[in-house]
């Protein structure tokens, strides 16, 4: 449930396209693209954004339930990396919507960092264009689900006052203070009011945006065209992690407007909108003891194993008491002329990211472990901002450079969708969860708790849910209406293959496909010949493997680090 970034730039031919309105202008960057340049148009229009993206802001209603009222609407971000032949050749194969997750994950910047790597992944014998929106409240859409206003200085003095809370296992005054801190945020972001855009934020509204991107993308076609087209334009997706919720929710709502979709790394609905979060760390510490078992085989090249470790739980046992003697005592330090508290939650919250992504992460998480153990933080107080990020679990973005309400559009979005299935989230369903959590995942519990605590005290009930029930029944044969694609890694300690197996109980004709890998989502933490292969075949024929197919990772997660070559990573 994070937005992915990444390292590596890849460089890809593309074609100037003739439906673009403004001029190309050669040198400019997306990352300096003004977005306030466009004016939000209710058709399609897109302008060239630099690098060989263009970019459209999609004026859409605020309110789905009454489209009519033109008083209030929202304007949708959106980049497009077109594809790489002409959108009239014949092998052109449309256009592929993308959400990266979050909920509140910014699906322009997903394009922009991961559109080549995607394309590269879908083309085969027919290329496509990707298309990522940032959903309504989110990143570059408009207005935004940002709760303090813009003022950075009242949201940075909110995080340090909430740092400050020691964890709610620490005991029930603790606990109090938690939730109290997350009620006090809910009363600010509940200011807004009503008709504000944190009202109409649930993941069904943006279901619905997606159809309306569907729709003008189409009418773009074929307005520039002579071709006629009786059939209903479909959606072609790829989603992954809470992606994989809102591609889930759109199949469930307008199962005839599927076209193709694949989600990888597969939230359980139920869960979701119950808000209870129990079925995401299942495999957490599978995953951990991969990491632990890696080490131990590198032998001398982890710097966290010791000559007498006789195997992976003796590193296992050694961090775990580390942990708690933080647990009992934080280490004071001093950082960068400020002082920095090492806590086991800041350690735990790097063990947490850093398994997102093994290959790129398990060398230097065990150097920065090994270092942390000697007594030496430099690295870990380099690579955490943990602090400061506030209530919510949800990370301080880096793009949009100034994403700072990531964590507000977070709530709206989750808070939102269960606002009606989770009950009044009082003080003893607080307790619940946070017993369940940390029970479930020792390492992790405390970091996840984050997110579902986000939500005491939200005041906002959206008028456009969808609560379900989810599951679509498409024919397996039939080429324009596709069932889904769903694909996960063996071990994700975030979403584990438990849930893959359930969502496509529900969606008929669906296949799962295993990926021999570890970490969060299959396309993003390996590279494997046999995924992409069939995500190129099901793009282009709507053809499914054979139920339980699994494929072999091409790279595996080592000490030293061997780099995947063009792996970007979830971070
Ligand atoms: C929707 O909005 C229109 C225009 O503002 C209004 O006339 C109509 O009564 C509204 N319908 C509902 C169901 O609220
Ligand atoms: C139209 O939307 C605005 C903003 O949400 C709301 O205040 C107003 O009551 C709506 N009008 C009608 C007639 O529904
Ligand atoms: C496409 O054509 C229809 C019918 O002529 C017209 O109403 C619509 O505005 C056109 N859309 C675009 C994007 O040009
Ligand atoms: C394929 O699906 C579409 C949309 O659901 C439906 O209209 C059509 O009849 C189906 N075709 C076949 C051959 O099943
Ligand atoms: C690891 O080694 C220790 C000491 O030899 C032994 O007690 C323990 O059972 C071993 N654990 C596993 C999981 O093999
Ligand atoms: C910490 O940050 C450095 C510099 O950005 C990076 O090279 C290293 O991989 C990071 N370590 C971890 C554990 O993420
Ligand atoms: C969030 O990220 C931005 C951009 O990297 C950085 O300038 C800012 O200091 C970060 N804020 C916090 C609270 O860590
Ligand atoms: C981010 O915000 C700061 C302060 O408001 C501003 O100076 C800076 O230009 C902004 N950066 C971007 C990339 O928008
Ligand atoms: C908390 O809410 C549950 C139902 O969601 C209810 O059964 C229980 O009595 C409430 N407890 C308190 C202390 O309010
Ligand atoms: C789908 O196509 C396959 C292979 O052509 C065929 O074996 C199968 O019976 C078809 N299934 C349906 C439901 O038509
Ligand atoms: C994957 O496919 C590419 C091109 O089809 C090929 O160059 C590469 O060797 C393959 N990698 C593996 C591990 O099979």
């Amino acid at each position: 449930m994070r937005k992915p970034t990444l390292q590596d730039i890849f460089f890809a031919a593309w074609l100037v396209d003739l439906t673009v309105a403004a001029p190309l202008q050669e040198s400019q960057s997306i990352e300096d693209f003004d977005w306030s340049s466009i004016t939000p148009t209710e058709q399609l229009e897109y302008h060239q954004c630099g690098d060989g993206y263009k970019c459209a802001r999609l004026k859409v209603p605020l309110d789905w339930t009454n489209a009519s009222n033109s008083s209030q609407s929202v304007a949708i971000a959106i980049v497009t990396l077109p594809a790489t032949v002409p959108n009239t050749d014949p092998s052109f194969g449309g256009t592929i919507l993308i959400n990266p997750g979050g909920p509140s994950g910014s699906g322009t910047d997903m394009a922009i960092e991961l559109g080549h790597y995607l394309q590269g992944v879908v083309d085969g014998e027919r290329h496509y264009e990707i298309l990522g929106f940032d959903p309504r409240g989110v990143a570059f859409s408009t207005p935004r689900a940002d709760c303090y206003n813009g003022n950075e200085i009242r949201r940075t003095a909110d995080q340090v006052q909430a740092a400050g809370i020691p964890s709610p296992d620490s005991g029930s005054t603790a606990l109090n203070y938690l939730y109290q801190s997350h009620a006090a945020v809910s009363e600010l972001c509940a200011e807004a009011g009503d008709d504000s855009i944190f009202a109409h934020m649930s993941t069904a509204s943006v279901a619905r945006d997606m159809l309306e991107i569907v729709d003008r993308v189409n009418e773009l076609k074929h307005n520039s065209s002579t071709r006629a087209n009786s059939e209903e334009p479909k959606l072609q997706y790829l989603g992954v992690s809470y992606g994989t919720f809102l591609g889930n929710t759109f199949a469930s709502m307008f199962p005839n407007r599927v076209g193709r979709m694949v989600i990888d790394g597969v939230e359980d609905p139920h869960d979701y909108i119950k808000g209870t979060w129990e079925k995401n760390l299942n495999d957490f510490e599978k995953v951990l003891d991969h990491f632990y078992q890696t080490c131990f085989e590198a032998g001398s090249d982890c710097l966290l194993k010791k000559d007498s470790d006789k195997n992976a739980s003796a590193i296992r046992e050694r961090i775990d008491s580390f942990l708690s003697s933080l647990e009992n005592s934080p280490v004071p330090t001093v950082y960068e002329g400020r002082t920095r508290l090492v806590t086991s939650l800041l350690v735990r919250t790097m063990i947490h990211d850093s398994l997102y992504d093994p290959i790129n992460r398990y060398d230097p998480l065990s150097a920065l472990l090994a270092s942390s153990l000697t007594g030496d933080h430099t690295l870990l107080l380099q690579n955490s901002t943990v602090e400061l990020e506030s209530a919510c679990q949800i990370k301080n973005e880096t793009y949009p450079a100034n994403y700072t309400w990531a964590n507000d559009a977070g709530s709206s979005i989750l808070c939102g969708d269960s606002a009606f299935d989770a009950g009044d989230r009082n003080i003893t369903w607080a307790r619940d969860l946070v017993d369940f959590l940390y029970e479930q995942s020792p390492t992790a519990g405390e970091d996840w708790t984050k997110l579902p605590l986000c939500c005491i005290g939200w005041k906002y009930k959206p008028n456009f849910v969808f609560r379900g029930p989810f599951g679509s029944s498409m024919g397996k044969n039939n080429t324009s209406n596709a069932p889904l694609l769903v694909l996960s890694t063996r071990y994700d300690h975030a979403t584990p293959l438990a849930n893959a197996f359930a969502v496509s109980k529900s969606h008929a004709g669906s296949t799962v496909v295993v990926q021999e890998s570890w970490g969060h989502t299959a396309l993003l933490t390996s590279r494997s010949n046999c995924t992409a292969g069939i995500v190129k075949e099901y793009f282009a024929t709507g053809k499914l493997p054979q139920e339980g197919t699994v494929c072999e990772q091409d790279c595996v997660p080592s000490i030293p680090l061997k780099p995947c070559p063009g792996l970007p990573g979830y971070a």
